[in-house]
């Protein structure tokens, strides 16, 4: 979600600094980068040693940084940033701000950028509810700054109500909001991409059924940013858990044969990404009714046959037919280089994106994921991503492939 995107961080002094740590984190599984900015008193709450370790950059703390004003000074250092994120912000800072004064590093970026500002402001309830703080978040809503939170709950000294700071996943998830308001451009308008998604079911009578723990979280994902560049996706996904993604033509199938039918009714399409887990099988003759138990009967046998490989078929069309560019998935249990390698030639795909789901992993059905991306060019490791940051990774890379 956040792929491409800086956020400049500042962090003022409270006592919820350190859970800048902890968005810094989530900015990072998001795909962006953090570049932090602390306040002398955010330095009390929080160490600069440690917000510099976890950002990979150095925390900036004070204005007359004379490297760093050289080097790029804070005029660029607020103005390169896509959005500048302040959590915590204290009634000092706020108050700073709707005053126009600059005084430190901190205050001075935000006077002199030209980016948006969202803050997420922090402090004692009865600072929050203080006419001078109203006054103030009303002056910086009227001058644009975006917020969100705080929370209300019991504080640091012990009172109870609004002024505690909203927790960084929501901070993440107003970050995100934010970007994806944005007016989107529409690099992949008169492009149509298939994608699949979700388990398969496979009937063994009206009943029952083989299937996966497949969330479609990750198909979901894909085909709402592949969506969010205006491309037409036709999502065709099995029963999964996942809410249906945003601006697709959404096909619902079953079984891996319905999927198969869908995706080749669904030709021809510029692209086609096949991220559902198909099931591997399905049984011979599915029963017409209930298989009965029986007293003492014994339990009924299945017989299996193969299911067709969707994407390897749709990989080997002929040139023409075959969508200029096939992406498929792997998940595997260990030896995921060599495997993915074999993998990717034994499909016919463009691209292969290779996971590794051994148990413990908490992919499968997870929010996160680690991804080993190949192609002809060779492999590259994105390494621990949220879901939604490898779709707008893989968007990205798929804009390019199918640009003009
Ligand atoms: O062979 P394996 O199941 O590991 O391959 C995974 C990749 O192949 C995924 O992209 C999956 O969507 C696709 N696949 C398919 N049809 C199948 C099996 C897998 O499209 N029957």
């Amino acid at each position: 979600m956040l792929a491409g995107k800086h956020i400049l961080l500042i962090v003022s002094g409270g006592i919820a600094a350190y859970k800048a740590i902890e968005l810094i984190r989530l900015i990072q599984k998001a795909g962006g980068t953090a570049q932090a900015i602390l306040t002398e008193s955010a330095t009390h709450f929080v160490s600069p040693l440690t917000v510099s370790a976890i950002s990979g950059r150095p925390a900036l703390t004070a204005l007359f940084d004379l490297t760093r004003e050289t080097e790029i000074g804070h005029i660029e250092l607020s103005r390169s940033a896509d959005l500048i994120v302040i959590a915590p912000a204290t009634a000092n800072l706020l108050a700073k701000m709707a005053a126009g004064q600059a005084d430190d590093l901190a205050s001075t970026c935000l006077l002199a950028t030209d980016t948006d500002i969202l803050a997420a402001p922090a402090m004692n309830v009865r600072m929050w509810q203080a006419a001078s703080t109203r006054r103030n978040i009303e002056t910086l809503k009227a001058d644009g700054v975006r917020f969100v939170g705080p929370d209300e709950g019991e504080m640091a000294c012990g009172e109870y109500g609004p002024g505690r700071l909203a927790e960084p996943a929501t901070i993440l998830a107003a970050i995100e909001d934010y970007f994806a308001n944005q007016a989107a451009p529409q690099p992949l308008a008169g492009r149509k991409i298939i994608v699949t998604s979700g388990p398969t079911r496979e009937p063994i009578d009206p009943v029952r059924y083989i299937s996966n723990a497949s969330s479609g979280k990750q198909g979901t994902a894909i085909a709402e940013a592949l969506a969010a560049r205006g491309a037409e996706v036709i999502f065709v996904t099995g029963p999964a858990e996942s809410a249906a993604p945003k601006g697709c033509r959404i096909v619902a199938v079953d079984t891996a044969l319905e999927m198969q039918r869908a995706v080749e009714d669904s030709l021809p399409a510029d692209g086609a990404v096949f991220c559902a887990a198909v099931g591997d099988w399905r049984v011979v003759e599915p029963a017409s009714d209930k298989i009965k138990k029986g007293e003492g009967q014994s339990p009924p046998e299945l017989r299996l046959e193969a299911n067709p490989d969707i994407l390897k078929s749709v990989a080997s069309l002929p040139g023409g037919q075959r969508p200029r560019l096939v992406v498929g998935f792997a998940a595997e249990t260990g030896d995921l280089l060599n495997r993915a390698r074999t993998k990717r030639t034994a499909k016919g795909c463009d691209w292969l994106l290779a996971n590794d789901v051994s148990p413990g992993s908490g992919i499968f059905g997870g929010d996160d994921t680690a991804i080993l991306f190949l192609s002809e060019n060779g492999e590259e490791d994105w390494g621990a991503l949220s879901k939604r940051a490898v779709a707008a990774r893989l968007a990205e890379k798929i804009t390019i492939a199918l640009g003009d």
